[in-house]
């Protein structure tokens, strides 16, 4: 399909052969670092970094706070490739462009993808800080028709209709839980609804409380159209929230949200969350 300029399989192929012939390790775990969590990608062994300038069919990320390139390297012994910064709508790249890579990820061999990202708590247990295991999502932008997978459907990749039922992998969500507990996290460790909306403008109030009464306990701008990809061409997706702020709920609030309150979350528990996520990686079982 040539409906968006860059995204055929034909174009994935050759950018999946193109990064195969550069790289020392064949990834099989994919990441993807959210804002203030790029030390995610410091953690792997022998890396190898190419900007997305440098790739070919891929956007460039924009954005303060994300670094713009792959990593390859291995991470406790299993190959990972890293996206340190992501790609975003509201940076007004076509959708399709902003899933490329989970395509690319798919044909060189990758099998399960842990994504990561900063969110607004609108469920009012949580706190700043909280990490939260995603076990579902809701696609606002997709009630109106913006969808990763809009267009004509690449039957290589997989089926027309994808069941959205199982995105969020059951056993790998255990797995963060057993060991987020083992770690000693619970205290701060949740596991709620992620929406996404297309930003960049962040939540009026009035849409805060809109989207709590709908079932949704963070909201964000990402992840939930690359999961949609990924799942699409059988990626088993694993993802997490940092909850870097809470929702503003009520008209007295002096609260506001802004984009520096995110990154200074990530510096506060970017440790943690690389022990939580490279334990589970030691762990996958991954054939
Ligand atoms: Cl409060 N809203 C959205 N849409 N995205 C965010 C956020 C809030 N905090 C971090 N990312």
């Amino acid at each position: 399909t040539d409906f968006v300029a860059g995204v055929s399989y034909d174009e994935c192929k050759a950018t999946a052969d193109w990064l195969l012939s550069k790289t020392h390790v064949q990834p099989t775990v994919g990441i993807v670092c959210g804002s203030g969590l790029g030390g995610l990608a410091d953690m792997l062994k022998d890396p190898q970094f190419f900007k997305y300038a440098d790739i070919p069919n891929f956007p460039r990320s924009t954005v303060h706070g994300h670094a713009g390139q792959l990593v390859f390297g291995t991470l406790k012994g299993k190959p990972c490739v890293c996206m340190q910064g992501r790609f975003h709508l509201y940076e007004g790249y076509p959708i399709q462009k902003i899933t490329l890579p989970m395509r690319v990820f798919k044909l060189m061999g990758v099998k399960t993808m842990i994504l990561t990202n900063a969110a607004g708590g609108l469920n009012q247990d949580y706190k700043v800080g909280d990490v939260m295991i995603i076990k579902d999502h809701i696609n606002m932008p997709g009630f109106g028709g913006i969808n990763p997978l809009a267009g004509p459907n690449e039957e290589r990749f997989g089926v027309r209709f994808p069941c959205m039922s199982d995105a969020y992998d059951r056993e790998l969500r255990q797995l963060a839980a057993d060991v987020g507990a083992e770690l000693g996290y619970s205290d701060f460790l949740k596991e709620g609804v992620y929406c996404v909306l297309g930003g960049p403008s962040f939540e009026t109030i009035a849409e805060c409380r809109m989207l709590h009464s709908l079932g949704a306990d963070a909201v964000g701008m990402s992840t939930v159209h690359e999961v949609i990809v990924a799942r699409h061409a059988g990626v088993r997706c694993f993802a997490l929230s940092l909850i870097s702020n809470r929702s503003v709920m009520d008209y007295d609030s002096e609260e506001r949200a802004n984009h520096e309150e995110v990154l200074e979350t990530g510096r506060l528990r970017a440790k943690q969350l690389e022990r939580l996520v490279s334990t589970m990686v030691a762990r996958l079982d991954n054939d």
